[in-house]
Parts: structure tokens; sequence; C-alpha cells
């Protein structure tokens, strides 16, 4: 097997590129793929305060790794979600990688804070585990990053993880989810800009990725996320991509160039007004925030100890410019 490039030997077959690579071209491959989704969706522009979501698995690791290597100044956000061992072990790869690279890194501890974990508080609220999650990390990325002056926040999400998110919407005709499915939120109603600089790599290429680049990753998948219908579409996927390679890439690359916009109308007209939330001040349609009323009726599962809004752990020698 020989690297398309230089004809030495090659590390890594991606078979929707019809090539091979060796570790060096590898690693420009991916960099290639990450400007190129900056740019052809105007993601992040130079010069801007980056924050990085960062849950100590391959992808956000990756993308730090990443945005740091292509120029940009980029921080870390971990939020602490009390899953148990797994949220302990996703953490202290979260801290590695910043302290060994001198990086910031900002926490949230979620019990600590608020009192609930996503076991316990999951229960409480009557909620899916993933739902009360997901509810959490949007509400905290988005406060850390306004508070702290972010200009965007980036998430790890790869194109595995945006292909099956659209077959999960098209299975159902979700089109008003179809009309937002976009690789960059721009900023509104005090809402930062949040952009997936990953969506050209998959899952595979990010792990090769932090193998050879010598990142310690989280293997582990969530426990509370297993048996989800997002898994399930991903091995879907995964089956049509052994059959056909490169079919991931045109089903959600074909959706953004030729179906997106057909929705948009839809998902702007069921945009209701916001005002902000009478507790905690973030943008909402209602009286007080969903997560407001998710820390209402889960807040006290666990004892907590008031900590304050994103925390700034500041590991290792910090880079000059970084935000403490
Ligand atoms: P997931 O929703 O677990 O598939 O994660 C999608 C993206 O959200 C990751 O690539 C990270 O950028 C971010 N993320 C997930 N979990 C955390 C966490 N505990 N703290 C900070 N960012 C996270
Ligand atoms: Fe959120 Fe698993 S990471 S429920
Ligand atoms: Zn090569
Ligand atoms: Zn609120």
């Amino acid at each position: 097997m020989k690297c398309v490039t230089c004809k030495g030997p090659a590390v890594i077959d991606i078979r929707r590129h019809n090539a091979n690579f060796c570790v060096d071209h590898f690693f420009e491959l991916c960099r290639r793929q990450v400007m190129k989704a900056i740019d052809d969706h105007s993601m992040i522009a130079k010069g801007e305060k980056v924050l990085v979501a960062v849950s100590g698995g391959k992808d956000s690791l990756a993308v730090w790794d990443l945005l740091l290597d292509l120029g940009y100044e980029a921080d870390g956000l971990y939020i602490g979600l009390g899953i148990g061992e797994y949220s302990d072990t996703s953490g202290d790869h979260a801290r590695a990688f910043a302290t060994e690279r001198g990086l910031t890194l900002l926490e949230v501890d979620v019990p600590g804070r608020f009192g609930y974990d996503i076991p316990s508080g999951s229960r409480a609220a009557r909620r899916a585990p993933c739902s009360a999650c997901g509810l959490s990390k949007r509400h905290l990325f988005d406060e850390a990053a306004i508070q702290g002056g972010y200009d965007v926040l980036v998430t790890g999400h790869n194109l595995d993880d945006e292909a099956a998110v659209l077959f999960g919407n098209t299975l159902h005709w979700q089109t008003d989810f179809l009309g937002r499915q976009h690789p960059v939120l721009p900023a509104r109603d005090g809402f930062p800009r949040k952009v997936k600089p990953l969506v050209r790599l998959t899952e595979r290429e990010t792990a090769a990725y932090c193998v050879l680049r010598g990142i310690d990753y989280l293997v582990d998948e969530c426990p509370m996320a297993a048996g989800n219908k997002h898994i399930s579409y991903k091995l879907a996927l995964n089956d049509i991509e052994k059959m056909s390679p490169g079919a991931k890439h045109s089903f959600y690359f074909g959706f953004l160039d030729r179906a997106a916009a057909l929705f948009e109308p839809e998902a702007e007209a069921d945009r209701e007004e916001l005002h902000p939330c009478a507790s905690c001040g973030a943008p909402t349609t209602a009286e007080t925030c969903a997560f407001c009323r998710l820390v209402d009726r889960a807040g006290g599962e666990v004892p907590h100890d008031d900590q304050p809004s994103a925390v700034p752990v500041v590991l290792g020698t910090t880079r000059a410019g970084a935000k403490q």
C-alpha cells in the first residue's frame, strides 16, 4: 500500500477518496479538509477567539489539535456531567491534553454547580438521559462562550454524526429540523455562533488522526447512550458506505448543496420570539428556559457547592494571549 502523494509506505486507506496516505500526507489531508470546511462555510475568521467543547473523546481532541495547528487561538471547555467513571475518565483525558500543551481549559462541574448528575437528574426530570444531557451541554456551551467573550464555539461533530442526524430527520421527515441542519449556526438572539469544522472527516479518520498524533483519547462510548437510535443510524450508514464508498459524503453534502435551502423558510417561520429567561437570562420562548426548568426539577439530587460559572483551569504554561 503506497501513499498517493509521495509513494512512501501508506498507513491508511480512505476508500471514498480512492487513495492511501502515509502519516504526513494523512495529517495534511485532515488539515486540508478542516480548512475547506471552515472556508466553504465561513466558520471562523483569523484572529477570532475560539472555544472548543472537549469531551475527552477523539473528535473534540482532534479538532482542538487541528485548529491550534492551523494557527487559531483556541481554549477548551469541559463539562463534567457526573456520569460515574465515564465522566471522571473523560475529564482526565481533556485535562491531560491541555496540561501537556499548556492550554487553557474551562471547566463546569454540573453536579457541583447545579446539584444533579445526568443519571439521577434525568430520572427526576422524567427525561431520557441523552435529552437531559444534550440540553445541559447546549446551555452551558452557550453560557461559557458568551460570558467568556468568545467569537465562536466549536464542537467535534464529524461526518458520521451529521449524516446520521440527517438520516433520522429524513426518515421521519422532520422538516423543521432539516431547515436547521447546517455546519454553522450563526450568532443570533443572544446565542453564540456554533460551528462543526470536522464535517468533512469521518470518525475512523479522527480516531486514526489521534492515534498517529499520539493523542490519548477516551475510547469508551457513553454508557447512557447504549441502544439509542443515533447509533443504529450510524451502523446502517456504515453498511451502505461499505457497498458504496462516498455515500455518506454525498448524502450529507448533497443535502447541504441541493436541499437544505428548501427547508429553511419553514424553520425560520417556526422560530418564536425570544426573550431573556426570568431566572438565568438566557434566550428562551417561555418564562424560564428549559435548562432552568430542568435544574428546578433535578437540582438537589446530589450535594452541590454553588460553584461559579465556567471555571478557568489554567494548566501548565498558558500560551501567550490565551484567555485566563
Ligand atoms: P456528543 O453529543 O457526545 O456526540 O458530542 C458532540 C460534541 O459535543 C463533541 O465532539 C464535543 O465537542 C462536545 N461535547 C460532548 N460532551 C462534552 C463534554 N462533556 N464537555 C464538553 N464538550 C462536550
Ligand atoms: Fe450525554 Fe451520554 S454523553 S448522555
Ligand atoms: Zn506520503
Ligand atoms: Zn434559564
